[in-house]
């Protein structure tokens, strides 16, 4: 993967660029370190973009696949002008082998394939990229209103937990989660945030915690083991995460250590909420015991920073997401609105409003 420097501003909210019919990311694994993006003029380059982490977040993945199939499209057509559809079946495969658990990555490629498929023979690339175009405009706009949406919800001045990185660099701009949060504090409804570090990636020190210095917002790191002795000490309103894919019941999947987080909400009143889009909704999903969990190698486990720090011959368990029952949970927002106290039956009618 070739780094490049971009002639645009370096924020969160422009971490993924659409330039010249080119795709560029900001590398979030050389986050806070380095601010470098690299380019992505293929969709073999994208699909490894995302297996690698360069680009993370479920919103980001979704994004990020949509422009990827834009790029595919246009290999495809320029291979073979009559027969660029089928040999796109190849691209979405590899797209969808990337990363298992965020549903937005599989919803993205579903809707551009569903836009391919009432395309003629003409060059499909402008349409395509129009549409990756569109997907990401829209997530953005999404993410203010459940911003709103998750705000409303919170009676301040309070501080918050959250957990891994759900802002503007896991989305197309603002964030999910850090959406609410950044809403709710523009509002004087939080005034502090306690950000979990998120082993083994490190999501909440480097990425989280970059964003929110960034933005004036009070913000304490700590350890994961920290967050129940944080709840007990007192003065937290809320525990807010994102996620990377909601059962038609309402479980909920999100980074490794959420579900830990909601058991010691709830042993200690505080409220919980989710704050996702309703493409992180999989209806096609049961419940939390069908959501595939994506297990990452070792190493991530056994290393830190790249310098090994665990006893040489232990192995490591290092499932990247667990599942946090709906029974736990008191808000799932989204850009409809809010769901209270989700079951099936309030998650289908979510689903079936506008
Ligand atoms: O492994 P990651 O960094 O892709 O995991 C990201 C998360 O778990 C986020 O909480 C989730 O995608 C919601 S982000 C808006």
């Amino acid at each position: 993967m070739r780094e490049v420097r971009l002639n645009v501003p370096i924020t969160a909210d422009n971490a993924i660029v659409w330039q010249d019919d080119c795709l560029y990311l900001l590398d979030q694994r050389e986050l806070p370190g380095r601010e470098v993006f690299i380019a992505c003029p293929d969709v073999q380059t994208t699909a490894e973009a995302i297996r690698a982490m360069v680009v993370r977040g479920a919103p980001a993945i979704g994004i990020t696949a949509a422009y990827g199939i834009a790029l595919a499209a246009r290999e495809r057509y320029a291979e073979d002008a009559a027969g660029w559809r089928e040999r796109l079946e190849n691209d979405f495969t590899l797209l969808a082998g990337a990363r298992p658990t965020a549903v937005n990555l599989f919803w993205a490629i579903a809707r551009l394939r569903d836009v391919a498929a009432t395309l003629g023979n003409a060059d499909p690339f402008p349409v395509l990229s129009g549409e990756a175009i569109a997907v990401h405009a829209a997530d953005r706009e999404d993410n203010r209103r459940m911003g709103d949406f998750g705000a409303a919800l919170i009676d301040g001045p309070t501080s918050v937990i959250t957990h891994c990185n759900t802002g503007g660099l896991a989305t197309g701009g603002w964030g999910t989660a850090l959406g609410v949060i950044r809403s709710a504090h523009a509002q004087g409804r939080i005034t502090r945030v306690f950000a979990d570090e998120t082993r083994p990636w490190l999501q909440g020190a480097r990425l989280t915690a970059w964003e929110l210095v960034r933005d004036g917002i009070p913000v304490n790191l700590m350890a994961d083991g920290a967050a129940a002795a944080r709840m007990a000490a007192g003065g937290i309103g809320w525990v807010v995460v994102g996620s990377d894919r909601i059962a038609a019941n309402g479980d909920v999947a999100n980074k490794i250590g959420t579900y830990g987080l909601a058991v010691a909400a709830r042993h200690h009143g505080l409220r919980f909420m989710v704050a996702a889009p309703t493409s992180t909704i999989d209806l096609e999903t049961a419940d939390g015991s069908m959501i595939p969990i994506e297990q990452r190698p070792a190493d991530e486990v056994l290393q830190c920073a790249g310098r090994r720090t665990s006893a040489e011959g232990v192995d490591a368990w290092n499932p990247v997401f667990d599942v946090t029952p709906a029974e736990l949970i008191d808000a799932i927002v989204t850009e409809r609105g809010v769901i209270e106290r989700p079951d099936r039956d309030k998650v289908a009618a979510h689903m079936a409003s506008s």
